[in-house]
């Protein structure tokens, strides 16, 4: 359903400048919707139907944006950051100026990463009531055995005393003296399973997000990389998430 906007609202959301400035814009005559030129920002549009230009440049307009990331090491996942440089950052085509991570990875963590301008989305995800599982691949220093799978299955008591949920922990391989493991968690706790390891006196040396429910991280995102996300996974997401956009 298309909602309208004023014209101002509409230009500000995708970045062509300030509310003031585009005042001033709109008065020197350089606005136009549809044939005629708009000096009153006052003016609603409908973004599904009116063409809006700014020096005869037509101005695409999104109401919600939504980004596959394989986020990088050293990278953190934040909107803005004095020091270092953020999953945001590294966004270059975007057109709106809202968006932030769904979520938090480690500064060392690398994989799925969602960035969108959708806080209701993000809300439904990270809703504990939502159960959104999350997969992630480790390599553990030291050899995961049989035991901790169990104990992942039931629970793990944080060296803290925090509780965790159950999770399903799955060796891979181990070679006597690191694993290779997946496993899925029904949480997000700060440092999870980097925490959930420590508690079986082991140490995540390398971690990496496969997926967040059914969103599976793309495998042909190498690190760093990033693309919109296709209907077909914002479908699945809203499906999943029960969320009321798209
Ligand atoms: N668990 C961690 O320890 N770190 C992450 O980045 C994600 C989950």
């Amino acid at each position: 359903m298309s909602e309208m906007i004023r014209i101002d609202k509409l230009l500000c959301e995708m970045q062509i400048g300030s509310r003031r400035e585009i005042k001033e814009y709109a008065k020197k005559g350089r606005i136009k919707v549809n044939e005629s030129v708009v000096k009153n920002t006052d003016l609603k549009v409908n973004p599904e139907v009116d063409k809006v230009f700014v020096d005869n440049r037509k101005i695409e307009f999104a109401r919600f944006e939504y980004f596959m990331m394989n986020k990088p090491q050293g990278v953190i996942s934040a909107t803005k950051d004095e020091k270092d440089m953020t999953v945001v950052d590294l966004i270059k085509d975007n057109l709106r100026g809202d968006l932030f991570p769904v979520g938090r990875l480690d500064k060392d963590t690398e994989g799925l990463m969602v960035i969108t301008n959708d806080g209701e989305m993000a809300h439904r995800i990270l809703s504990p009531a939502k159960h959104i599982s999350k997969t992630y691949f480790a390599k553990i220093d030291g050899v995961v055995t049989e035991e901790d799978v169990m104990k992942f299955s039931k629970g793990i008591t944080l060296l803290d005393g925090t509780v965790t949920k159950p999770a399903s922990l799955v060796i891979l391989k181990t070679d006597g003296n690191t694993s290779e493991i997946e496993v899925k968690i029904y949480e997000g706790k700060y440092h999870q399973i980097k925490r959930m390891f420590a508690a079986c006196g082991k140490h995540v040396i390398y971690l990496k997000r496969l997926a967040m429910g059914g969103l599976m991280l793309d495998d042909s995102l190498k690190t760093g990389e990033y693309r919109r996300m296709t209907d077909e996974e914002l479908k699945r997401m809203t499906e999943e998430t029960g969320s009321i956009h798209q």
